[in-house]
């Protein structure tokens, strides 16, 4: 596996970092806390051990569970071998005492004296001036001088301008921003790479996959570009590798659900480096992003964020299965997905409109409307 040089720290990380949001779940649960943790600690180690050297967690992943999970899983001298990232909830926090107690219960989570990356999670425009204002960069120095963080950083769910301000605001260490081969103008996207990197900021990608969509079936139409190439490859490994083709991208997050997944990434992230691509390699991959951007109906990556909903609707899971049956084009499969949650007792026509949701959105989805539609379609 390829470890990228990080130009203004000097550091060494693995391209392929395990992304700890989508471990494996027990037998037949959909809640997203009950971890099989023993599959998940196997994995884990397994990543360790095929050369990820850079695991990323969060307060919020998995209902909390996830930094427990992490914490057993670099027991046994597995933490020595990695980079462990975890993030501040900013939202929970309410004043400057909070970074303190949160940052502590993080570390006794996750059993460790520090974490190497401490990123405050999912900033916008909300959450960024509150922080800020409360002495988070104060905090961050007081922690890096502690020895509790090493680096700090920030992930980042708004529009460039407020990246830029956020760059521009303190010396942060790394960023981690949303990137895959269809969010190039989104968010921060490649000029937010290119804006961070030019700065000598480490940049970490998130959603490589778009949260898994990219993955799950691809068209035929986009098949037939991707078999034009001189090269078979999967859409999975075009994603990565056109991530991977980027030296600004200093690590790229996938969160795996499977074993069989993370041995896939293991042998894709074996064979990438800048370079990888061709010129003609790129420009087919400008015409998949065209023939996707076509079939999507909604902007969900499935983070979670909007969860819970006060009326229980399964909101990613409306989503995706509206998505899919445009994207795959497979309206069938969408609506037997979507008869699983109407018989959950999930689905989209439970929304009472409070907008709970809308506020947290990383995406800005529109998700009252969308929901709305999404019932039309498939219910
Ligand atoms: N800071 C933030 O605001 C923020 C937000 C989002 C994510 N993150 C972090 O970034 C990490 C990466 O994001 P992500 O989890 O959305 O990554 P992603 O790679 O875009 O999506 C992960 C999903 O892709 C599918 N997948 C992965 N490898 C595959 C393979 N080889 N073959 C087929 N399918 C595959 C799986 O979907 P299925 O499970 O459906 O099979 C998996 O759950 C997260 O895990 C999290 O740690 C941070």
């Amino acid at each position: 596996m390829e470890m990228r040089q990080w130009e203004q720290s000097g550091l060494k990380t693995s391209i392929f970092g395990i992304g700890c949001m989508r471990l494996p779940l027990q037998a037949g649960q959909t809640d997203s806390a009950r971890i099989d943790e023993a599959k998940a600690i196997r994995m884990i180690r397994a990543g360790i051990d095929g050369g990820v050297t850079y695991i990323d967690t969060a307060y919020p992943y998995h209902g909390g569970n996830s930094e427990l999970v992490v914490g057993k899983a670099l027991q046994d001298g597995y933490r020595e071998r990695v980079f462990l990232a975890t993030k501040l909830p900013v939202w929970e926090v309410k004043s400057a005492d909070d970074f303190d107690r949160l940052l502590n219960q993080q570390l006794e989570k996750l059993q460790t004296d520090h974490v190497d990356f401490y990123l405050l999670h999912a900033l916008h425009q909300g959450t960024w001036g509150k922080v800020r204002d409360l002495g988070v960069l104060e905090f961050l120095d007081r922690a890096k001088a502690d020895g509790r963080i090493r680096y700090a950083a920030f992930s980042f769910h708004d529009q460039l301008p407020l990246f830029k301000e956020i760059i521009d605001s303190y010396a942060w260490d790394m960023c981690q921003i949303q990137l895959n081969i269809l969010d190039v103008d989104y968010q921060a996207g490649l000029a937010g790479l290119e804006y961070a990197a030019a700065r000598g900021i480490g940049v970490v990608v998130m959603e490589p996959l778009r949260g898994g969509a990219l993955a799950a079936h691809v068209p035929a139409d986009i098949q037939a570009v991707w078999d034009e190439a001189s090269e078979q490859r999967s859409g999975v490994d075009w994603a990565f590798r056109w991530l991977a083709n980027r030296p600004e991208v200093k690590v790229i997050l996938s969160g795996v659900s499977t074993m069989e997944q993370l041995e896939d990434n293991l042998r894709i992230f074996a064979d990438t480096k800048p370079g990888c691509l061709t010129a003609e390699d790129e420009a087919r991959v400008d015409r998949v992003r065209a023939l996707y951007q076509s079939k999507i109906q909604v902007d969900c990556t499935g983070c979670e964020y909007c969860l819970p909903c006060p009326s229980g609707v399964a909101i990613p899971a409306v989503f995706r299965a509206y998505n899919q049956a445009f994207m795959i084009e497979d309206l069938a499969s969408g609506q037997s997905s979507y008869a699983w949650l109407v018989k959950n007792h999930e689905d989209a026509s439970l929304c009472v409109e409070c907008g709970a949701c809308e506020q947290v959105c990383p995406q800005h989805i529109p998700i009252i409307a969308k929901l709305k539609d999404a019932h039309t379609y498939l219910g």
